[in-house]
């Protein structure tokens, strides 16, 4: 098969020429005869150019909630089109206005006031301007720190880029940061910088480390705490509840704002609509992105509580704020025609088992494998962590290439799925993903990781 406008062949060298992909240069993809490139998709399948069928097991960017070829979306965004494609400057849409009620409607709490935007950069972007704007109204013109935690990824653009830390993804390029990033440690019980022995020792501590920071720093220079509430950078990391009520703690005795990153964990991914719903907490702000259109189309919001809003709604005190693109009226249909199929068809509940039942089945491969220190998370949120000694939870040197090996492997099966930061596998498939599909997609790794455990003992 060849696509409409070429053969593989002929797209790949024009993308070679001409296209700057995400974080990959051309000259490998050349050699790796890539990019792939796919032209039509169904549930967690999807066919590139050739007519081969591969697995997308984390659907896009952990974004492709509802999975493939959903036509009624299309039909969404394709008759608003139709009626008005966009808006006049300054005015408001019927599926904006709609979304935004949906949202208030569905979020935890008091958070009633959505700020729509494109993606989930832009939505913390907003969230930071919004916090420390927050913070002056109030009178706290000292507030502009952000805490945020290493390890965590918040988004690409210039503000948000230097909140968290991925250590396969060094930022040195874009240096000078902006002033007031303030790091704290990840509460992933396995890897526990602070030297915890257990899941609750090691939430108690992070928690507390954060309020170290808030009193080195002085309480009076920070603006707020961004956090995802299960961490996906570090693979997964969902610390136990403590964390949650003694942060919101925490931050509300010194009048910190709590910013929840719901980019990834959104529209039910952990099992539940909002992963913050699993530790019943409310934060004051909330982003969300990625799963609230499936990626159908770009969409994202900054959600705030009535309290943090209410700064911003007399005469004169607006939010000083746009994107061209913020409030698009074909992506906001493509979002409320996602959030109600995901509602009907019960896809949460969905993640819930079937995350169950993908746990099981990642613990028992965990037996079979001693290259698995630690399988962790939450539905349809978990991740393996590779060692190279159980007993020591070592990781392989980079010399070893376990990375490049397993790649390659998943390449081979038509897995999309890569192991990353050196030792990390992380699983987010779409929430329509069956116990077929993942006996599938688990005999696949389980594959994978034999032939690598040879390779490397050999
Ligand atoms: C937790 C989290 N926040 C923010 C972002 C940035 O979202 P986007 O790529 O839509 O800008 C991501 C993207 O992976 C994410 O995982």
């Amino acid at each position: 098969m060849s696509s409409d406008s070429g053969t593989t062949e002929q797209l790949r060298q024009l993308a070679i020429d001409h296209l700057w992909q995400h974080n990959r240069d051309w000259e490998s993809a050349a050699r790796d005869q890539e990019p792939l490139i796919f032209v039509a998709g169904d549930g967690i399948r999807v066919t590139d150019t050739d007519g081969q069928t591969w697995i997308d097991v984390n659907g896009g960017y952990s974004s492709v909630n509802i999975g493939y070829g959903r036509t009624e979306i299309a039909e969404a965004a394709f008759e608003q089109l139709r009626q008005i494609p966009y808006f006049p400057q300054g005015s408001a849409n019927p599926p904006t206005i709609k979304l935004a009620a949906k949202l208030a409607e569905l979020a935890p709490g008091n958070l009633n006031r959505a700020f729509p935007v494109s993606g989930g950069s832009l939505a913390n972007e907003t969230a930071l301007k919004v916090a420390r704007a927050y913070q002056k109204r109030r009178g706290h013109d000292g507030r502009f720190r952000m805490i945020s935690r290493r390890g965590s990824y918040h988004g690409a653009t210039g503000g948000v880029l230097f909140l968290g830390s991925v250590p396969s993804s060094p930022r040195t390029d874009y240096e000078p940061a902006p002033p007031g990033m303030v790091y704290a440690p990840q509460p992933n019980a396995y890897r526990c910088e602070l030297g915890s022995e257990s899941p609750e020792e090691c939430a108690v501590r992070c928690a507390q480390a954060i309020e170290d920071l808030i009193r080195f720093h002085g309480p009076e220079t920070v603006a707020a705490v961004i956090a995802e509430p299960v961490s996906s950078g570090p693979g997964a990391v969902m610390p136990d509840p403590i964390y949650w009520t003694m942060l919101r703690d925490i931050c509300t005795r010194h009048g910190v704002l709590l910013i929840a990153d719901e980019v990834i964990t959104g529209f039910g991914r952990t099992g539940k609509l909002f992963a913050m719903e699993h530790f019943g907490i409310v934060p004051d702000i909330m982003t969300i992105a990625k799963g609230i259109s499936s990626s159908y189309l770009p969409l994202g919001a900054t959600l705030a509580t009535d309290d943090v809003a209410a700064e911003f709604a007399s005469a004169g005190k607006h939010l000083r704020h746009v994107f061209t693109f913020a409030g698009h009226p074909a992506s906001a249909a493509a979002g409320l025609k996602n959030i109600e199929l995901i509602q009907s068809e019960e896809l949460v509940d969905n993640a819930a088992r079937t995350g169950e039942y993908l746990s099981e089945k990642l613990h028992e491969l965990q037996e079979r494998h001693p290259i698995i220190g630690d399988v962790r998370g939450i539905g349809f949120m978990q991740a393996l962590d590779l060692v190279a000694d159980r007993e020591t939870r070592a990781i392989y040197p980079e010399e070893a290439k376990l990375v490049e090996r397993i790649n390659a492997r998943f390449k081979k099966q038509r897995l999309l799925i890569k192991a990353h930061s050196g030792h990390i596998i992380n699983l987010s498939p779409p929430l329509c993903t069956t116990r077929d599909d993942l006996d599938e997609i688990v005999a696949g790794i389980s594959q994978t990781l034999g032939e690598v455990e040879a390779e490397l003992d050999s």
